[in-house]
């Protein structure tokens, strides 16, 4: 079967791509000739992926699904969290993220933080929620080269390294978007669609 994912991001859709391991064909915006910068102006990652979803669904009349990543650091009230991508300003710059963060984070005992990534399906007119949780903590500098956004800075549990040291086949194996894309695949799998 074919879906949408509502990405423009080819890391992305090459990470997703991978979980799914060829079980469902994902379809890129670029491919559908969408090259929109679609609203992101909810304030959760739910209502983020879904007004994604819905404005695809919508326009292109596609079934699709979207997803919403935040980082929701305890000591912060749970910020940046669906703000993380602009959590310095709206150039979405991850260095000056980050920065922001540590900054922040200074004299904080609690480093609790996790990521977590809400997808939203819409399916024969059927609107679901996937979620996935991964929890760590947040240390006092940068360290490692791999992956994106806030990774060199994260440290997930019963690791002693950062997702930017641990490296995409290890991260994408535990990460809060691989356990997502995974209920969702099991979703699909369970209708009988793939
Ligand atoms: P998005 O919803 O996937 O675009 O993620 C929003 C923002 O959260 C990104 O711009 C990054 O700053 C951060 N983010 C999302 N996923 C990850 C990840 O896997 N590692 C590090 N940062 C991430």
């Amino acid at each position: 079967m074919k879906l949408v994912f509502t990405t423009h991001n080819r890391h992305k859709l090459d990470e997703v791509r991978q979980i799914l391991s060829g079980k469902i064909e994902l379809v890129s915006l670029d491919e559908i000739n969408c090259f929109d910068d679609i609203p992101e102006t909810a304030s959760t990652l739910e209502g983020n992926a879904l007004l994604k979803a819905r404005y695809v669904k919508e326009k292109y009349g596609y079934d699709c699904f979207a997803d919403d990543t935040g980082l929701e650091v305890e000591a912060l009230d749970n910020a940046p969290g669906v703000y993380s991508a602009r959590y310095a300003g709206d150039a979405q710059d991850a260095e000056a993220n980050m920065n922001r963060l540590l900054d922040n984070m200074q004299g904080k005992e609690n480093r609790n933080a996790r990521f977590r990534t809400v997808i939203a399906l819409i399916l024969d007119n059927n609107e679901y929620l996937f979620e996935g949780i991964i929890n760590g903590t947040i240390i006092t500098g940068k360290r490692g080269t791999a992956g994106f956004g806030y990774d060199p800075v994260f440290i997930p549990d019963r690791y002693t390294k950062t997702f930017a040291e641990l490296g995409d086949d290890i991260k994408n194996s535990i990460s809060h978007r691989s356990q997502a894309v995974e209920k969702l695949a099991a979703f699909l799998q369970d209708k009988k669609i793939d």
